[in-house]
């Protein structure tokens, strides 16, 4: 099921006055998400990288149920970044650090990730909705950053539509990846063996698939199957 393409406050949905945008699909998302996120989060501490975090909504979430980690949100584009940062306020949080302006296309994410300003070694990044919206190098870059960024028991969770063997899983996603591709030709669904080929560039392997609900997945990437 498609959740969304529209850049947000873009989309007829209500802006507060401090910037705070609101995304309808995380409503619906954020809590099947959370249970994931949280079997491998639970009892951890450590630092937490959001990749593409849109309105800011699901850092808020995930960082109000999980004290001792720490999270940084980013993206790319300026209204998100007030965005996350006015729900970083509002939600006065200890354990959410400003946005971060990390475009994923370039490997190398962004200066804060290497000279000391942003988080160290990673326990996990978390990316939701992105890489089909965005061009293939998006991906590259997301999966060269998490390889460079991950210690040795992190993970990168990757949630959205996937396609297997080169087949859609739902009707849904198939016509939603087509109006992906009619709008950006760079934009689609990407295929879970793309992406694991990709994932071995960068060090990491596919150790988990997770179904989620209205036909999304949650892929979750580590550095060797076994840990
Ligand atoms: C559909 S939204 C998903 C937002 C959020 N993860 C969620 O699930 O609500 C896609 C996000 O990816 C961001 N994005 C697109 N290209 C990007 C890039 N090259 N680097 C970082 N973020 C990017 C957009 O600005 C947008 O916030």
């Amino acid at each position: 099921m498609a959740e969304y393409v529209v850049e947000f406050g873009k989309d007829g949905r209500p802006v507060e006055p401090d910037g705070r945008l609101d995304a309808a699909a995380f409503h619906r998302n954020h809590q099947p998400i959370w249970s994931v996120l949280q079997t491998f989060l639970a009892g951890k501490s450590g630092d937490v990288v959001e990749a593409g975090s849109g309105t800011g909504q699901h850092v808020v979430y995930f960082a109000k149920h999980s004290p001792d980690i720490t999270w940084w949100p980013s993206d790319l584009n300026e209204n998100h970044l007030k965005s996350i940062e006015a729900w970083r306020a509002y939600a006065s949080l200890p354990n959410i650090r400003p946005p971060l302006r990390i475009d994923l296309s370039d490997p190398a994410w962004c200066p804060a990730m290497h000279d000391g300003s942003g988080p160290a070694e990673l326990l996990a990044v978390f990316c939701a909705n992105v890489i089909h919206i965005a061009p293939w190098r998006v991906a590259e870059g997301l999966f060269a950053g998490a390889g460079r960024y991950l210690g040795s028991d992190g993970r990168l969770f990757l949630y959205g539509p996937f396609k297997r063997d080169g087949k859609h899983t739902a009707m849904s996603n198939a016509v939603f990846d087509t109006s992906l591709r009619e709008q950006d030709a760079e934009w689609g669904v990407r295929d879970i063996a793309d992406l694991e080929k990709l994932a071995g560039t960068a060090g990491l392997v596919l150790v988990q698939t997770v179904q989620m609900p209205a036909n999304n997945m949650i892929l979750v990437f580590g550095r060797t199957a076994d840990t």
